[in-house]
C-alpha cells in the first residue's frame, strides 16, 4: 500500500524487523562486542553540519559522476555483503537489478549466495533491456576475502575477471572474524537450501553449524588466512589487470603504504562496526585518510550512511562515493529488488534536496566548507 511505503531508510529498518527470522535480523543488524563503533559510525554523521551557501543558482543538478573512470548515475556502491539470500529468495540478483537500473555500483562478496557468474549475467540482461538509456557498462566489483587455499583464491579472482567485475575489492579489517555476539547465542549458520555460490560447488566449503559459536566466526578461523600482509598484494596484482581497491582502512599511514603498493583506491571503513569495536569512526578517520593520500587514489567510505545529507558530508570531507551497507538489506527484505530500488531512489531524492539547499549544482561544487565539525 502507497500509505504505508517507507519515507526513509530507518522506516525501511523497522519494517525489515517484521520480515526477517531472528538469526538473519541478528547477523544483518549486529555490531562487535558492545556495539560502540556501530552507533559511533551513526553519532559521527551527527557532529558534522552543513555550512549552505545562498543564492547560487540550483535550477540544473547533476549527481552523476566516475569512481574509478567508470560512470555511475550518483557517488553511491552498494557495500559487500554475505548471504543476501536470507532476506529475499533471489538475494545478490535482485541487488545487482536495482543497481544496474538505478545507475550505481554494487560490490559483490566472496561471501554471496549466488554465484559470481550469475550475478554478472543478470546485470548484462538489465543492461541490454536499458539500451536506450545506457550503454555504460555495469559498475560491478568484486569483494575478495583471501582463503588460506591460495589454489581457491586465485581461482575466485580469475572468474570474477572473466565475468566482468571491474575491481577486485580486498577486504582487510577481517584478519579474523569480530566477535558478533547476538551470532554467538543464535549458532549461526546458514538455513537449509542456502550456500556459498562461489565455494560450495567447487569445493565444498559451507558455514557449519556449531555449538555456541557462531558458524561464520569458525568459517573464517578455519579458512581464512589471518597471515596476509602487505607483501601478498603484489601476489594479488599479479592475478588479473583488475585495479586494486583496499577496503577498511582508518589510518593515514596505512592509507599512504596502500596508494604506495598500488591501490587505486581506498575504502574508509570499520566494517559497519562489525570488526574491532572501539575502532574510530569511518567518518572521524575520512579526514586524516584524504589528507594523507593527498589524490593519490580515491578514497571511498562506508558506515553509517542512512540519509542524503550524511552522503553530503562524506563528499565534502574528501570522499568520492559512499557505499551503503544494511539498508540495501533492509530494502531487500521489505520488497526485493523493488525494495532496494526504492531505497536508492530515497537516498538520491535526499542528496538531490540536500545539495541545492547547501548552494551545490553539482558535485565539484561540494567541498571542503560545506561541512564542519562544529
Ligand atoms: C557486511 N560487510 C562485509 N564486508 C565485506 O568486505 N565482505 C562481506 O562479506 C561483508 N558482509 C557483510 C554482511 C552484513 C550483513 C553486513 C551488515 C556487512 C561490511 C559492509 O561491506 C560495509 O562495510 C558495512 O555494512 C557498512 O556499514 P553500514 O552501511 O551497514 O552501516
Amino acid at each position: 500500500k502507497n500509505s504505508t511505503k517507507p519515507l526513509n531508510l530507518f522506516e525501511y529498518e523497522k519494517l525489515a524487523v517484521e520480515c526477517l527470522s531472528q538469526m538473519a535480523l541478528d547477523y544483518y543488524a549486529s555490531g562487535a562486542w558492545d556495539e560502540v563503533t556501530l552507533r559511533d559510525n551513526r553519532a559521527a554523521f551527527e557532529r558534522y553540519k552543513l555550512r549552505p551557501r545562498i543564492l547560487v543558482d540550483v535550477s540544473k543538478r547533476n549527481l552523476a559522476t566516475h569512481i574509478l573512470s567508470q560512470p555511475i548515475q550518483m557517488p553511491l556502491l552498494i557495500a559487500p555483503m554475505a548471504f543476501q539470500c536470507l532476506a529475499c529468495p533471489e538475494g545478490e540478483i535482485a541487488t545487482a537489478r536495482a543497481a544496474r537500473s538505478s545507475g550505481v555500483g554494487m560490490v559483490l562478496s566472496t561471501l554471496s549466495t549466488k554465484s559470481i557468474e550469475e550475478v554478472a549475467t543478470v546485470c548484462d540482461r538489465v543492461a541490454a533491456a536499458l539500451q536506450h538509456r545506457s550503454h555504460s557498462p555495469a559498475l560491478q566489483w568484486f569483494q575478495l576475502y583471501i582463503h588460506k587455499d591460495r589454489g581457491l583464491t586465485r581461482a575466485l579472482v580469475e572468474r570474477a575477471y572473466a565475468a566482468g567485475y571491474k575491481a577486485l575489492c580486498l577486504t582487510v579489517d577481517a584478519p579474523v572474524l569480530g566477535r558478533r555476539e547476538r551470532d554467538r547465542h543464535n549458532e549461526f549458520a546458514l538455513p537449509p537450501g542456502l550456500q556459498l555460490a562461489n565455494l560450495g560447488n567447487i569445493s565444498g566449503l559451507n558455514i557449519p553449524h556449531q555449538e555456541g559459536e557462531s558458524g561464520l566466526f569458525t568459517y573464517f578461523a578455519q579458512q581464512l588466512d589471518p597471515a596476509v600482509t602487505w607483501k601478498d598484494l603484489e601476489w594479488l596484482q599479479s592475478l588479473s589487470p583488475l585495479p586494486l581497491v583496499l577496503k577498511g582502512i582508518l589510518r593515514g599511514d596505512d592509507a599512504v603504504r596502500a596508494v604506495e603498493y598500488g591501490a587505486k583506491a581506498i575504502v574508509v571503513s570499520n566494517h559497519g562496526g562489525r570488526q574491532l569495536d572501539g575502532a574510530i569512526a569511518s567518518l572521524d578517520a575520512l579526514v586524516e585518510v584524504v589528507k594523507a593520500v593527498d589524490g593519490g587514489a580515491e578514497i571511498l567510505i562506508d558506515g553509517g550512511i542512512r540519509r542524503g545529507t550524511d552522503i553530503l558530508k562524506a563528499l565534502a570531507l574528501g570522499a568520492k562515493a559512499v557505499l551503503v551497507g544494511r539498508p540495501i538489506l533492509w530494502g531487500l527484505a521489505v520488497a526485493g529488488e523493488a525494495g532496494v530500488a526504492h531505497v536508492i531512489e530515497l537516498l538520491r531524492d535526499e542528496l538531490d534536496v540536500a545539495m541545492a539547499l547547501s548552494g551545490c549544482a553539482s558535485l565539484e561544487d561540494v567541498d571542503s566548507t560545506v561541512t564542519s565539525d562544529q
